[in-house]
């Protein structure tokens, strides 16, 4: 019998691409969203890409609307942008913690298990090249403490009411699933503004800050392709459901980094398009350099062969071109 998962934010960036590879692994998807920065249209190209149809609940997570007859839950639904964080962390604390409690409060009652995303903004600006998970946490922005906070939140509800859980601490997503339907529009991360001066919609990228400490002086980070990161999804709640086990928090990175301008040469590479670009101060909040320790990643949850930075660069175009 298949099993069923309430995907939270389920027409997010990574929520939809998880729904696509939950229904190619056989799961049943009830998806939920309240569209605050995602629309119903995400939903209808999960359901084109996967031929099915997709049972859907536009809601948020503390409207009483949550599901009864599943066998676990992946919660990405949250706000995300640091930036945002920075300028209005009381939305940020309601919204973030107050629907992970009410899905953890859901959990308690159903006794299904729990996979949280988290991420790579937990460990703040700790300047290692390789950020392992059992480093001291310290955020530097509201919404890195959400997450932070959010891990501590599942430790307590498996200590006690025995819920299983797993906290996924994403790096860098980029690219998009070969179809070109999903894709990333938060505009102001870095791929989908390289995207707006390929297609001409800007003239230049801007990049911030030339003057790290790093080889050609720009921000350096652990980029891996979206579907990857979907992918790690679908093992951590498979393992979550035969163990009745926690997992210990696995960051979700490909253990190399990238500059701004590495990462930009290679699009161009991959794309043979031109990215012009200008420098500009370093951007508040940003860490100098965010790589992933990714051992428990390899042996726990990851697939034998990850995306090269050319292929999510092109997937990356694929989509904006497709625009639809
Ligand atoms: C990457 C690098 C920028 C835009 C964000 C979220 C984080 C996580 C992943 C959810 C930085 C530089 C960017 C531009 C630039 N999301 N940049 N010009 O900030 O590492 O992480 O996405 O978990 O929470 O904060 O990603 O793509 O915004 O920036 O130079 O126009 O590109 O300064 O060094 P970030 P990003």
């Amino acid at each position: 019998m298949a099993k069923t998962i309430l995907v939270t934010g389920a027409a997010g960036y990574i929520g939809s691409h998880t729904c696509v590879e939950l229904i190619n692994s056989g799961f049943n998807v009830i998806g939920l969203d309240n569209f605050d920065n995602s629309s119903m249209a995400t939903i209808y190209k999960i359901e084109a890409i996967t031929r099915t149809t997709m049972q859907f609940i536009t809601s948020n997570c503390v409207d009483g609307k949550l599901p009864k007859d599943i066998d676990g839950i992946i919660h990405f639904a949250a706000h995300k942008s640091v930036g945002e964080s920075v300028q209005n962390p009381t939305k940020y604390f309601s919204n973030n913690i107050g629907s992970l409690n009410a899905i953890l409060d859901h959990a308690k009652v159903l006794k299904v298990p729990v996979v949280f995303s988290s991420s790579a903004c937990v460990y703040g600006d700790q300047y290692r090249e390789l950020l392992h998970e059992d480093l001291e946490l310290n955020p530097i922005n509201p919404y890195g403490l959400t997450k932070v906070f959010g891990e501590s939140m599942l430790k307590a509800a498996d200590a006690a009411y025995g819920i299983p859980t797993a906290a996924l601490r994403y790096f860098n997503p980029i690219g998009s699933h070969e179809s070109g339907l999903l894709g990333d529009t938060t505009i102001t991360n870095l791929m989908p503004y390289i995207l707006k001066v390929a297609t001409k919609e800007a003239p230049f990228l801007e990049v911030f800050g030339n003057d790290y400490n790093t080889p050609d002086g720009t921000a350096i980070r652990d980029y891996i392709h979206v579907t990857d990161i979907a992918k790690a999804h679908i093992k951590a709640i498979q393992h979550l459901i035969d163990t009745g086990k926690s997992l210990p928090p696995i960051n979700i990175g490909n253990g190399e980094g990238l500059s701004v301008l590495q990462i930009v040469e290679a699009f161009e590479v991959a794309t043979m398009l031109e990215i012009p670009y200008e420098f500009r101060p370093r951007r508040s909040g940003d860490a100098p350099t965010l790589v992933a320790s990714n051992k428990r990643y390899r042996s726990l949850l990851s697939q034998d062969t990850h995306k090269s930075v050319e292929a999510m660069c092109r997937s990356a175009l694929n989509f904006k071109l497709k625009g639809i």
